[in-house]
């Protein structure tokens, strides 16, 4: 693999920026400074350290997104904003989609990731992948309405698996989730006449949303949470 195409790969730098630190001097390989960006290395195998930090390659890009009002879910879109355009030009161009759907208004935790199989496992309705989301509502919550979003409730014929909703007021709380149908949770409070004003999701499997990240924010997951991901 290209040496160039290695280091951007792990998103810390475009291949022009690249290009101008190999010219510099600033990019080893083995201990050895680079001479041409374009040398051809084994990812696997190779030490690069790339303007004074190590170049830590990975197969595939793990990024934690909090999503912002207003744009969608996907890699294209005709008319609005995709949640891939929060990120910088070399990181659209690594075939980076999102892990899973949030509406267009809601907010919160998303991830991206270039990892199908991962991906799949994910979101693959036999994992029952706990995602916890933080809502309001319209109108004040019954515990007999919690008693039966907890239960399953009927979302146009279909009844929900069970849930916990944990109340943080009559009209907001959090409400966790093992499976992912689409708008669910609005339908899910339609079916106690009730509407959801507010949704972020603030948790997806071993991922927490981490608070240093304002909205339209993002980071590389770190190792760590790389290999929780993966054991899920
Ligand atoms: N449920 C919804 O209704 N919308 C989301 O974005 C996620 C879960």
């Amino acid at each position: 693999m290209r040496l160039d195409k290695m280091i951007s790969s792990t998103g810390v730098a475009s291949r022009s920026q690249i290009s101008s630190a190999v010219r510099s001097g600033r990019v080893t390989v083995d201990g050895v400074v680079a001479r041409k960006a374009d040398m051809q290395v084994d990812p696997d195998a190779v030490r690069v350290v790339y303007c004074g930090t190590p170049v830590c390659y990975r197969k595939f890009t793990y990024i934690m997104l909090n999503k912002p009002e207003g744009y969608v879910s996907a890699t294209e879109d005709g008319k609005s904003p995709t949640v891939i355009e929060l990120l910088p030009e070399e990181l659209q161009k690594i075939g980076l989609f999102p892990c899973g759907r949030l509406d267009k208004n809601t907010l919160g935790l998303m991830l991206l990731t270039n990892d199908g199989d991962t991906s799949h496992r994910l979101l693959a309705p036999k994992s029952h992948v706990a995602k916890t989301y933080a809502f309001r509502v319209k109108f004040p919550l019954s515990e007999a309405d919690v008693a039966a979003l907890e239960s399953g409730v009927d979302i146009g014929g279909y009844i929900t698996a069970p849930c916990t909703v944990v109340f943080d007021g009559e009209r907001e709380g959090r409400i966790t989730l093992t499976e992912g149908k689409y708008h669910q949770i609005k339908l899910m409070m339609e079916a106690v006449h009730n509407q959801i004003t507010y949704l972020e999701r603030v948790s997806f499997g071993p991922l927490t949303l981490d608070p240093a990240l304002d909205r339209g924010q993002w980071r590389y997951l770190d190792g760590r949470e790389i290999a929780l991901l993966q054991k899920k």
